[in-house]
C-alpha cells in the first residue's frame, strides 16, 4: 500500500532535522489527552494517516497559536552546529508533521530562518486529509530587519513577511508588497508602572506588534499558527502572551554549556535587583518575568525522548 510506504520513508525531513530520513517510532501514551488517565499505557503505532496522533493535538475552533519546540536533557535549545537537526529525532519529527498539517502557517522568527535554512513549505505528504479544506501551508517570517535569507528571497512561493515600516521597506527587495505585513511598533510589554526592560526600550528598528501581526495573518485566513520558533521570537510571544500552547520535545541528550534556551533573550531586571548588583550587593533573584503554570496536555514517550503538549489558556 502506498499510504504504508509513506510511514516506513516520510517525507524528507527539513534541513533542521539533519541528514538521514528516520523511521518513525511509536509512541507510548503516559498521560491522555487533556492530562487525563484515558488512553494512558496505550501506544500510538505510526499510522499512514495519522488521525489517532492528530486528535492528541485537536483544539478549538478559531484562532489558535501554538509554538513547537525540542530541547536537550540539559536544556539546550540547539546542539554544537547551532541547528536544531542535532538534538531533534524521528519522534520529535513525527509529531513535528502532524503539527505542519493542522496549522494554516508556520510562523518564525528570521535568525531561524537564516540558520535552518527555510524554503516554502508543503503540507507533509500523506496528511493532506488533516487540513479539512484549508488551503496551502503558508510560511510567514518575522522580522525587524527586513533581511530575509537567500532560501526564502525572489522564489516563486514567497512567504509573508511580519515587520514594521523598516523592516517592510528592506523586505520588498526579497517578496512582493502583498505578501509584507506592515503592522505597528510593538507596545511595551511591561505593564504600566513596571521598570522598562532592554525589550521595551526605544529602538530605531523597533519590534513590530506581534498581536497585530497575527490579527493580519487571520485576515489572510491563516488563523491556526504553528510557531517553530526561535527562542527570541518565542520569548516575545510569551512576554506578551500571545501563545495558547507550547508543545516540547526533550530528546535524550545533553549538550552541556553553551546552547541557549528555548526561550531566547534577557531576562527583565527588577529595578531592587539592579540596584543591588551595582552596589554590590548579593545576588537576588535572576528575573522579574512572572512565572507562569501552563498546564500539561498530554505526554508521550518513545525511546526516551518525551513530547509534551503544555496548555496555557
Ligand atoms: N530548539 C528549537 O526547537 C529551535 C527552534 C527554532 C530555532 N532554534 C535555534 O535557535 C537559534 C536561533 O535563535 P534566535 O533566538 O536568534 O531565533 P529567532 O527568534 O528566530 O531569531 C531572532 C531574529 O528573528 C527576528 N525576530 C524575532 N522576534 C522578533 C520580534 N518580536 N519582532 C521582530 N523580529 C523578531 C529578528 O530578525 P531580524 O534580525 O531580521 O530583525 C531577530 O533578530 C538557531 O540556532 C536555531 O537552530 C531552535
Amino acid at each position: 500500500m502506498s499510504a504504508v510506504s509513506d510511514v516506513t520513508t516520510p517525507t524528507p525531513p527539513p534541513p533542521s532535522l539533519g541528514p538521514r530520513t528516520p523511521a518513525l517510532p511509536a509512541l507510548d501514551v503516559l498521560l491522555g489527552p487533556g492530562g487525563s488517565g484515558h488512553l494512558a499505557g496505550t501506544r500510538l503505532e505510526p499510522a499512514p494517516d495519522e488521525e489517532a496522533l492528530a486528535a492528541f493535538y485537536a483544539s478549538p475552533p478559531g484562532p489558535h497559536v501554538r509554538a513547537n519546540m525540542v530541547a536537550s536533557v540539559d536544556g539546550g535549545a540547539w546542539g554544537p552546529d547551532h541547528r536544531s537537526g542535532t538534538i531533534n529525532d524521528a519522534a520529535d519529527w513525527r509529531v513535528f508533521r502532524v503539527l505542519r498539517a493542522l496549522a494554516d502557517v508556520v510562523l518564525v522568527g528570521a535568525g531561524t530562518a537564516r540558520a535552518e535554512g527555510y524554503t516554502a513549505l508543503d503540507v507533509p505528504r500523506g496528511l493532506e486529509h488533516l487540513r479539512a479544506g484549508r488551503g496551502p501551508l503558508e510560511l510567514a517570517v518575522v522580522t525587524r530587519s527586513g533581511h530575509l535569507p537567500a532560501s526564502l528571497a525572489g522564489g516563486d512561493r514567497p512567504p509573508f513577511v511580519v515587520t514594521g515600516e523598516h523592516g517592510a521597506s528592506v523586505a520588498r527587495a526579497s517578496v512582493p508588497a502583498d505578501r509584507i505585513l506592515v503592522v505597528g511598533a510593538a507596545p511595551p510589554a511591561a505593564p504600566p508602572g513596571a521598570p522598562l526592560t532592554a525589550r521595551d526600550l526605544p529602538s530605531p528598528t523597533p519590534g513590530p506588534d506581534l498581536r497585530a501581526g497575527l490579527a493580519a495573518l487571520a485576515a489572510q485566513g491563516l488563523a491556526r499558527v504553528l510557531c517553530e520558533g526561535g527562542p527570541h521570537l518565542l520569548a516575545d510571544l510569551l512576554a506578551r502572551d500571545l501563545l495558547d500552547e507550547l508543545c516540547v520535545t526533550t530528546t535524550p541528550v545533553l549538550v552541556g554549556p553553551g546552547p541557549g534556551r528555548i526561550v531566547g533573550g534577557l531576562p527583565p531586571l527588577p529595578a531592587g535587583v539592579r540596584a543591588e548588583r551595582e552596589t554590590g550587593s548579593p545576588e537576588g533573584p535572576a528575573a522579574s518575568a512572572p512565572i507562569v503554570h501552563p498546564r500539561l496536555a498530554h505526554l508521550l514517550h518513545a525511546d526516551g525522548t518525551l513530547v509534551a503538549r503544555w496548555a496555557l489558556r
